[in-house]
């Protein structure tokens, strides 16, 4: 169930600034990490979330060892096509820092759509064992002009998924078509989820899903932790039509 929690909106100056205090998030919280021993869950969204997570946690990486490291959506695609999210993670970053491999979590591109998405239903519940719906300590998710997020899209039927953890999609508006993606019931259970938007091409569909109630929400705007945090980065360019309350962040 979506909570009635309100978002915490951050305004930056910039990227590098968005990206520095994003970075620090992530390091704190995990150092907050309420898996077994510690382990800290987190699950990441592609597009330029890649290059600006990558970059800024290779600033000052620190130790990673009890992550557990997933995706809130991939394309179906084998890691060495550029379009792959788990590419672009691995190239950018993964292979860089110290996550095991066998807590990072990735999908089984040679299966057919539904069927990868079957499968990594299976390792996600593996992970968190005795959850129906796993729970993260943090999701950063990136948000699409027209309000997608994940690959969960604007009048998709896939937005009234409340059985699957993770589901396929065939025909994503986005290319490349095929994709697996979490629900909206994993992307609400968890304890930390941020929003991160760059760039005025950005702020009208930001305007409408930070600012509006809908009849029909936009999928990024049905993203309401029942009992976590609701986070968004925006740098200035992506929140200039916003005219509620925000967090001005100046330049560190
Ligand atoms: C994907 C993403 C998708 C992305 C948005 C924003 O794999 O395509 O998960 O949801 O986050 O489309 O992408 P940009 O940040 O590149 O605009």
């Amino acid at each position: 169930m979506p909570g009635s929690g309100r978002a915490q909106v951050s305004v930056f100056p910039s990227g590098p600034e968005l990206g520095a205090s994003l970075a620090a998030l992530v390091w704190q919280e995990a150092g907050r990490g309420t898996g077994p021993g510690g382990r800290f869950s987190l699950a990441l969204s592609g597009g330029s979330l890649v290059t600006l997570l990558s970059r800024e946690l290779l600033r000052a990486p620190e130790p990673c060892r009890d992550w557990l490291w997933a995706y809130c959506d991939e394309r179906r695609v084998p890691p060495e096509d550029p379009e792959s999210t788990h590419g672009q993670y691995l190239a950018q970053l993964l292979s860089k820092i110290s996550i095991p491999e066998k807590q990072v979590l990735s999908i089984d591109h040679t299966l057919p759509v539904e069927e990868a998405a079957a499968d990594y239903s299976k390792k996600l519940k593996e992970a968190f064992p005795g959850q129906d719906i796993p729970v993260f300590d943090l999701l950063i998710l990136g948000l699409g002009p027209d309000g997608h997020t994940a690959s969960l899209f604007p009048d998709h039927p896939l937005l009234q998924e409340t059985q699957k953890i993770v589901a396929a999609i065939s025909d994503s508006p986005k290319p490349p078509p095929e994709r697996i993606t979490m629900t909206l019931p994993v992307l609400n259970a968890a304890r930390t989820v941020v929003f991160v938007a760059i760039g005025e091409g950005k702020a009208s569909i930001i305007k409408r899903i930070l600012e509006t109630e809908e009849e029909n929400p936009l999928p990024a705007a049905r993203v309401r932790p029942g009992h976590g945090k609701l986070l968004w980065f925006l740098d200035e360019a992506a929140a200039k039509e916003l005219t509620g309350p925000v967090e001005q962040h100046s330049v560190l």
